[in-house]
């Protein structure tokens, strides 16, 4: 039987005033039960990460970053690095979503160097993989996916998935409301893991998969039950707190 512990993360993206994202913050510690089963955490824009650290120190809900550099310090206008992101207790990163991907050009070889600068200082990256539509339609599914896994396989070794999580994410259903059936998504995280435990099976059985994609209160349950759905990476349900609560308790 499976030990993974579910994840359920929100990625705020570009979101919230310091008002609302307080109210936010408050709204999920205080609906956060202490027996939850499954981890929770909130990747809020930078600038916000000083906020949801006072609020949320002590509590049972983890932070993160959305994105970071690749370099630990230096000469890069605008940036944030790792050793930063640590300093103000974030335990997870987001790298290699898709509109990182597709809208600031970051390819597979950037993703696979911020995995590594994540690891790196003791963060614990969020790998972002997933098809866009056009490759659905012409079935290359998989063999998107795998490229952008093996990548980061390539590079950094099946060794470090054992401090990595990797969410599902397919471009198509990105804020679109359109989300993968459970079978449309349990394919393809069934294929992740068959790809990590081709390099090492007790690895791919303890590596947590997360989908993301229009996850909401009402379809979690459903997507959260597939055998290798360990969790969701959560974009607009996770603005509102008692949707992404609502999320949380279906992990569980
Ligand atoms: P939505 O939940 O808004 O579709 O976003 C998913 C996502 O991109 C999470 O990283």
């Amino acid at each position: 039987m499976t030990k993974r512990r579910p994840l359920v993360a929100g990625n705020w993206k570009m979101n919230g005033s310091r008002t609302e994202s307080a109210a936010l913050l408050d709204g999920i510690k205080k609906g956060m039960s202490s027996a939850s089963k499954a981890e929770v955490a909130v990747c809020p824009p930078y600038i916000l990460i000083p906020l949801a650290a006072e609020k949320l120190v002590g509590s049972a809900v983890a932070w993160g970053g959305q994105n970071l550099s690749a370099h630990e310090s230096g000469a890069y206008t605008g940036e944030i690095s790792g050793p930063m992101l640590r300093d103000y207790g974030c335990t997870y990163v987001i790298v290699g979503h898709s509109e990182r991907r597709t809208l600031y050009g970051e390819n597979d070889a950037m993703v696979a160097e911020k995995y590594g600068a994540a690891q790196a200082v003791g963060l614990i990256p969020i790998l972002c993989v997933g098809e866009t539509l056009q490759e659905r339609e012409v079935n290359r599914t998989e063999a998107v996916v795998a490229r952008q896994l093996d990548v980061v396989l390539g590079k950094h070794g099946i060794g470090s998935f054992r401090n990595a999580v990797v969410a599902y994410e397919p471009v198509w259903a990105i804020g679109t409301g359109k989300t993968a059936t459970p079978r449309q998504a349990q394919d393809v995280h069934r294929f992740i893991r068959s790809r990590l435990a081709a390099r090492d099976k007790t690895v791919a059985e303890s590596t947590r998969i997360l989908y993301g994609g229009s996850m909401k209160g009402g379809n979690a349950g459903e997507l959260l039950t597939q055998p290798d759905i360990d969790g969701g990476l959560i974009g607009g349900a996770s603005l509102q707190a008692e949707e992404f609560l609502t999320i949380c308790r279906a992990a569980d």
